[in-house]
């Protein structure tokens, strides 16, 4: 017996998906390769709602298999995460795709099990979707990681900010954070087992402990983590630019096990835009967030996300993003195009034609791409300490500096989980190339 997940959206999603595969694992099937099996008997996926692209993607990959379902009535098909959580979304999709299974919503994925159980043994369909705005943080998960050196660690769950475009707070409830000595035990064993990177994972990391005011922040967890012994690196995400503070930029400057990188999403370069956002920052705010990182920490690698399109973005606004993009020079972006989410505030705003905003987003794109090799550029000559993450083709490795940056030199598998310092001898857009300095 086999299955396949489909995963989409954050990294979020793709840890979650570690947790689903544990759980089929459990239940005794293998996972899916087509190069040995058929076919397979379970699917699951594990859906996004962010953007209207990733649900028409969804959408389309399950209508496609109701050819499969009538030739293999014993195939499993279940909906997980984001989208089945969204208001109204369950009964649309059973209406409309009745070959569905299991429907469980995004701090449901623990009874999957009983679902499938149930399913075999009794023909009982499952759609669960827990709408409370807390669900409880169910500990003693297991995973079957899929991240090579790298292990995923959620350390918050849900978000309070309310962007006015953001459907997430709306399908992933309050901010609800993990204790401390959970995660501290979870990535104490994730070390003994030999990952070399571990990534902190929550919607807005830097109010981590917000929701227990005697308990820990952000900067005293970063810190118990960046003094745990083994040769291991720590990273998170996401910062949201209102919380990011001076303590905790601090604590990253001081342990060497703490990347120099911090992914910091701008959304916009105008004031007019970020308030309609509900963002709760200026570009001025924002600009000396950036200044001070650069003073307490040089070398420390800025990305960001942007979206263009947003309602009532005018041309001067999206020009201020522009402005912003250029003298922040981020070693690299993400760029959207606004997409209407049913249900959040900005759905509700004057929408600016689809084609301004493919325009707009063009434009970003060409500055950023400019910007980004640029950034590459800078580093050539230089020499950085990288964790080997795979073989890139024959005789090569590729891993990240400590600012991300995927860097690829000679090197075989013996190196793979491996830190080594590398000399950057040419660059291709966001791509590093170099040799391994010997100490
Ligand atoms: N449309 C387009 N992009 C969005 N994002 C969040 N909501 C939307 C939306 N409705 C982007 C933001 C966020 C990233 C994860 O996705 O830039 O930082
Ligand atoms: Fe969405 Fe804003 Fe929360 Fe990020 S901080 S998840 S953009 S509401």
């Amino acid at each position: 017996m086999n299955y396949k997940i489909n995963t989409y959206g954050c990294q979020m999603n793709v840890h979650e998906s570690e947790k689903i595969a544990s759980i089929l694992r459990s239940l005794g099937y293998a996972e899916f390769n087509e190069n040995i099996h058929e076919n397979y008997d379970v699917i699951i996926f594990n859906t996004c709602c962010i953007r209207d692209t990733a649900e028409q993607k969804i959408f389309s990959h399950i209508g496609e298999l109701k050819i499969q379902k009538k030739n293999n009535p014993n195939l499993i098909i279940g909906i997980v995460g984001c989208m089945s959580q969204q208001e109204g979304k369950i009964d649309i999709m059973r209406a409309k795709y009745p070959h569905i299974d299991i429907i469980l919503g995004t701090s449901n994925i623990d009874l999957l099990a009983e679902s499938i159980v149930n399913l075999r043994e009794n023909k009982k369909h499952t759609y669960i979707i827990d709408e409370s705005e807390r669900p409880e943080i169910v500990e003693g998960k297991d995973y079957y990681r899929t991240s090579g050196t790298n292990a995923w660690v959620n350390i918050m769950y849900g978000c309070d900010n309310f962007c006015t475009y953001c459907i997430v707070p709306y399908v992933r409830g309050r901010e609800r954070s993990r204790s401390m000595p959970d995660i501290i035990n979870e990535v104490k064993e994730l070390i003994n087992c030999g990952y070399k990177e571990i990534t902190l994972l929550g919607q807005n990391v830097n109010s981590y402990g917000s929701d227990n005011p005697d308990g820990p922040d952000f900067s005293t967890l970063l810190e118990e983590l960046a003094k745990l012994s083994g040769n291991h690196r720590i990273r998170f995400m996401t910062s949201h630019p209102k919380d990011l503070n001076t303590k905790v930029i601090e604590m990253i400057s001081k342990y060497d096990t703490l990347c120099k990188s911090i992914h910091l999403p701008i959304q916009s370069g105008s004031n007019n835009v970020l308030e309609a956002m509900n963002r709760r920052y200026t570009r001025e705010y924002y600009l000396n967030v950036i200044k001070e990182i650069r003073s307490i920490i040089p070398d420390c690698g800025i990305t960001t996300d942007i979206m263009v399109g947003f309602p009532g973005e005018t041309e001067q606004d999206f020009e201020d993003t522009l402005d912003i993009v250029r003298e922040v020079q981020f070693n690299s972006a993400f760029t959207y195009i606004y997409s209407v989410r049913k249900g959040t505030v900005a759905a509700s705003m004057p929408q600016i034609p689809y084609a301004v905003k493919s325009e707009r987003i063009q434009r970003l794109i060409k500055i950023q791409n400019s910007l980004t090799k640029e950034s590459s550029k800078d580093c050539e000559g230089k020499t950085f300490r990288v964790l080997v993450e795979g073989i890139k083709s024959i005789g090569k490795v590729s891993g990240r500096t400590d600012a991300g940056r995927l860097v690829t030199f000679e090197g075989g598998e013996d190196l793979i989980g491996e830190f080594r310092n590398v000399l950057i001898t040419k660059t291709q857009s966001a791509a590093l190339f170099g040799t391994i300095k010997e100490d």
